[in-house]
């Protein structure tokens, strides 16, 4: 049973306590994460947000407070009152570990059972406990730790923006569907029967309209909702740093967020950033790297030695070519002893889980070169082959031969999973590069027309607006995405703001007038009335704390995320719900 404060009140926290304090009385409270009972003394370690303190409890000090301490068990919720003194076992491992508390009063504020899970970092049960009992898991201090860097992190953000005269609006989430390409989390309108609203996708055509508006600078620290197939670094609802200026270009926005990400870096890592931040064409990653969003901590670029193989004597390598493929290989420099037969073996399954059809390698060791591909090549080609990877002794090389699409998935996933298993990415390393110029449009085979690769209101390049009727394919965006380590963790566009060229880019994706009307009318009506130049960013907040936090799962840097099959394991979300409901909704479930 709890008692209540009384006249206790918390003077200090546990986890700051320091020789300095040494000969202070102080009132602590919070959880007990373990205790020892040595007969005529216990101790106890008392957590709270900031760490932990010993507390001793000594009989010959107070019998009664000794006999209540007794009773204390792990999570029990206690107030402490006592002096601060030296610690005679100096515990190098806690940063209080050179003093303890010797108690003089004691109050249990509330008791608990045992709990299911352990309240300590390195407990590795499973996640699913871990999100059932969410409580008991945010009480870890890595899992406070990541919530406080997220909380900073917000608040760097915030005076960022604040300074340069952005202003944060909030934007609704009952709204329409909203162009991101996922689908919508519907809500439906218990007064509008039949009818339903959309959770945004991102607040994109409202911090357009704020635009129209001459909000001139907005941001927003904002939900986001996408009902997708989610990943590690995917949630269907995450939370975005938004961003749209007025009266600007590519360069502007870049340059006004590569002054948001130094600071952040600093403030957050304490690591400079050098600027201006590296910038590469979206078709050079895609030919260096397979990717778009390439990992740039390490090397093993692509090299294209179609040209070498195409009059070969290897079937495999001849007819891709004939056949309008490529031929691509990586040089694993230096690290060819660190893949025996069986690694590459495994290294060939891999990359045939993104379609390859097989993987031929490379390896030049002290007593020669081995390959099982060497015997279909006449002595220059094979001559001509290890020159282009720049081959030396040591290294391994690994070759692709497939569609060019297929070459770039399979080969740049590989890519990056060589560097993994050889350990060599560190996570205090980071490399940032701006993606540039990517396609407006992708062809999307399912619906056998162009979709916008961004969204609909991203502006071409300016020398490329010709081509969107005769070679939309050919057409690059005035689109950009921040990578950072092989994660993309933002992106955005300049936006069209003229009425023809926007009705010329619905044209080209296949949309009839009323399409467009139905779809974004509002806004189409809206850039009537004069609309400046605007274009913004969007930032993946969640995998931007990943990043600084080091965390390899979105979910341990949210405090309450959902499952791999978007539920909520704690409070049982999404559940049925009572047939009233329904009604009221005017929702008829299928039998
Ligand atoms: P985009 O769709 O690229 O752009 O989203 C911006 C960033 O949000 C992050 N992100 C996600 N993070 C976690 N879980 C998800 N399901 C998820 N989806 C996206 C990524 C991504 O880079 N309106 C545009 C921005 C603009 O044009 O200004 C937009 O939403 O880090
Ligand atoms: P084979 O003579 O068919 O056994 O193939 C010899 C080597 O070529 C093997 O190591 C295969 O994995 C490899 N290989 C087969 N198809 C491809 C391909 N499309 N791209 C690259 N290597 C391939």
């Amino acid at each position: 049973m709890g008692e209540k404060m009384g006249n206790l009140r918390r003077t200090s926290m546990c986890g700051l306590l320091r020789t300095e304090n040494i000969g202070e009385e102080v009132v602590l409270m919070g959880w007990v994460q373990k205790e020892r009972n040595l007969g005529s003394i216990i101790f106890v370690d008392l957590r709270d947000t900031t760490g932990i303190s010993q507390i001793v409890f000594d009989s010959t000090v107070s019998k009664e407070v000794f006999e209540k301490a007794e009773k204390l068990r792990s999570e029990y919720v206690i107030a402490v009152k006592g002096t601060v003194r030296a610690r005679q076992s100096v515990n190098k491992e806690i940063p209080t570990g050179d003093i303890e508390v010797l108690a003089q009063e004691l109050k249990i504020l509330d008791e608990a059972e045992t709990p299911p899970i352990y309240i300590k970092d390195d407990d590795n049960v499973s996640e699913t406990m871990r999100l059932k009992y969410r409580y008991l898991d945010l009480r870890k201090p890595k899992m406070q730790a990541n919530l406080k860097l997220r909380a900073k992190t917000a608040k760097v953000v915030r005076d960022f923006f604040y300074e340069n005269n952005f202003v944060e609006v909030e934007t609704p989430m009952l709204t329409k569907p909203t162009p991101e390409g996922a689908r919508d989390y519907l809500v439906p309108s218990r007064v509008n029967p039949g009818q339903f609203y959309a959770l945004p996708q991102s607040p994109q055509l409202m911090k357009q309209l704020l635009m129209v508006s001459g909000m001139d600078r907005y941001y927003q620290i904002v939900k986001c909702f996408r009902d997708e197939d989610l990943r590690a670094n995917r949630q269907p609802e995450f939370t975005q740093i938004d961003v749209e200026m007025s009266f600007v270009d590519v360069d502007d926005v870049i340059s006004m967020n590569e002054k948001l990400l130094y600071r952040l870096f600093k403030e957050i890592k304490g690591v400079e950033i050098e600027l201006p931040i590296r910038r590469m064409t979206y078709k050079e990653a895609m030919e260096k790297y397979g990717v778009d969003k390439p990992d740039l901590r390490f090397g093993f670029e692509f090299k294209d030695i179609s040209d070498i193989v195409k009059n070969s004597n290897f079937k495999v390598f001849f007819d891709t070519i004939e056949n309008g493929g490529v031929v691509k290989g990586i040089n694993v420099k230096g690290y060819g002893d660190s893949f025996t037969r069986k690694d590459i073996t495994s290294l060939e399954e891999y990359s045939k889980t993104y379609g390859a059809k097989g993987l031929a390698w490379i390896k030049l060791t002290d007593d020669g070169i081995t390959s099982p591909i060497a015997k279909f090549f006449d002595e220059e080609e094979f001559k001509n082959i290890l020159n282009r990877f720049e081959a030396e002794k040591g290294d391994l090389i690994l070759i692709i031969a497939d569609k060019y699409s297929v070459v770039c998935d399979s080969l740049g996933n590989l890519r990056n999973e060589v560097a993994r298993r050889l350990g060599i990415l560190s996570d205090d390393d980071f490399k940032l590069v701006w993606i540039t110029e990517f396609p407006l449009f992708e062809y999307d085979e399912e619906e056998n027309r162009y979709v916008a690769k961004h969204h609909p209101f991203t502006h071409p390049m300016d020398e490329d607006i010709d081509l969107l009727e005769t070679n939309p394919d050919q057409v690059r965006a005035k689109a950009y995405d921040i990578v950072i380590n092989g994660d993309e963790m933002g992106g955005g566009s300049i936006r069209i703001n003229n009425s023809d060229l926007q009705a010329r880019m619905f044209k080209a994706l296949g949309f009839s007038d009323e399409e467009a009307r139905e779809k974004f009318g509002f806004l189409m009506d809206a850039f009537r009335y004069g609309t400046p130049p605007h274009g913004g960013i969007a930032y993946g907040l969640d995998r931007l704390i990943m990043l600084f936090t080091k965390s390899s799962n979105i979910r341990d840097v949210i405090a309450f995320p959902k499952t791999q099959s978007a539920t909520c394991l704690m409070t049982d979300a999404p559940t049925v719900v009572s047939n009233k409901q329904l009604e009221e909704v005017h929702i008829k479930l299928q039998d």
